[in-house]
């Protein structure tokens, strides 16, 4: 199969992850070209990893009709840019949350789906290490039956209050939709069990118009508990995911080596596993959609996953009180 040739629209931090991914598997693709509504950020990601630079990213898509795209824009922008990209035939990876509203990623599955294009969405946390080798731990029945799933990332975000990040508008509300989306995936990705029940508190330190802190409880169907914490204002960068089921426990740790440790009932210590040297979740993840253009595979989180966490987010609003 020749390259496949893949564009990027959006050339702001996560950009550069996604474009990284791509240089790293230069023999299976080609970066054509990057697209941002301020060039000069398109040139400078063009110049670090080659393609060509747009201001527009529909022109850029005409001009190259690139194999596949990466969307990597505000979330307001996402459902455009993946109806342009669908309705030329170009397979989608597109950034989370999925969109602003539920409703909005809605319309995002039922353009892939009209068009019959490719839909990824970029849960990235699905393609950590670590977290794969948690689940694997969980499939091979080791931890038991599982019962709780506790998670936090907290870290202080110095542009708070700055940035389209805490701009309702654009990002489609605060810290929940923004970090506890990846949460809701992973309890989604460890359980393999579609969430019942969701209850949310959200507050804000910050003289923001949007949560600056969120804690989420859940309740899987087959009864698995989830405890999901996330904060902007916490100055301890923390991203720790602990797994307990009834023969044993997992923690993973996202700041630390080892990523993973596990104690299981009959053990005095902890087992450690390192991932130095694998290929981190962006390559991962990149990999994996090229493998689906390749092989004509369905994504490991396609536009169902996607619709599944916003389901829980707008559950999760709603019940702490948030009209949006
Ligand atoms: N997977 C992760 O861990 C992760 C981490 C950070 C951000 N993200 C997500 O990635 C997306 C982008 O976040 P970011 O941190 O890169 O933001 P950013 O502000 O650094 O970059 C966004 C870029 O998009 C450009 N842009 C805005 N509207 C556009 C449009 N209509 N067409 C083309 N370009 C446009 C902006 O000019 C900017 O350069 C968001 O959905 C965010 O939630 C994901």
């Amino acid at each position: 199969m020749a390259a496949i040739r893949v564009a990027v629209i959006g050339a702001g931090g996560i950009a550069a992850a996604h474009l990284r991914a791509y240089a790293a598997q230069a023999a299976r693709c080609e970066i054509a070209g990057i697209a941002d509504v301020v060039e000069a950020a398109a040139q400078e990601k063009a110049a670090q990893y080659g393609g060509q630079a747009f201001d527009d990213s529909e022109r850029m898509l005409d001009a190259l009709q690139p194999d596949a795209v990466s969307i990597c824009t505000p979330p307001k922008f996402h459902l455009p840019a993946v109806k342009a990209a669908a309705a030329r035939g170009i397979a989608v990876l597109c950034e989370k949350p999925p969109a602003r509203s539920l409703q909005e990623t809605e319309a995002i599955v039922a353009a892939a789906e009209k068009y019959d294009t490719l839909l990824q969405f970029a849960f990235c946390h699905r393609f950590h290490p670590p977290l794969r080798a948690a689940r694997a731990l969980i499939q091979s029945g080791r931890l038991g039956q599982l019962a709780q799933i506790e998670n936090r990332f907290g870290f202080r975000f110095a542009w708070a209050g700055q940035s389209w990040f805490t701009e309702a508008d654009i990002a489609g509300g605060g810290i929940l939709i923004d970090t506890l989306v990846h949460s809701i995936d992973i309890f989604r990705a460890l359980t393999d069990e579609e969430i019942e029940s969701a209850q949310a508190q959200v507050s804000s330190a910050l003289p923001i118009d949007v949560e600056d802190s969120a804690s989420l409880l859940l309740r899987g169907r087959g009864g698995v508990l989830g405890s999901l914490n996330c904060s902007w204002v916490t100055p301890v960068s923390e991203a720790i995911v602990r797994i307990y089921g009834t023969e044993g426990q997992a923690l993973l740790d996202y700041n630390a080596e080892p990523g993973l440790r596990y104690k299981l009932a009959e053990d005095d210590d902890w087992t450690e596993r390192r991932f130095t040297g694998q290929p981190d979740r962006f390559v991962a993840q990149a990999d994996s959609f090229l493998c689906c253009i390749e092989r004509g595979e369905s994504p490991v989180v396609g536009g169902e996953d996607g619709l599944a966490v916003m389901r829980v987010i707008e559950a999760a609003y709603e019940s702490a009180g948030v009209t949006r």
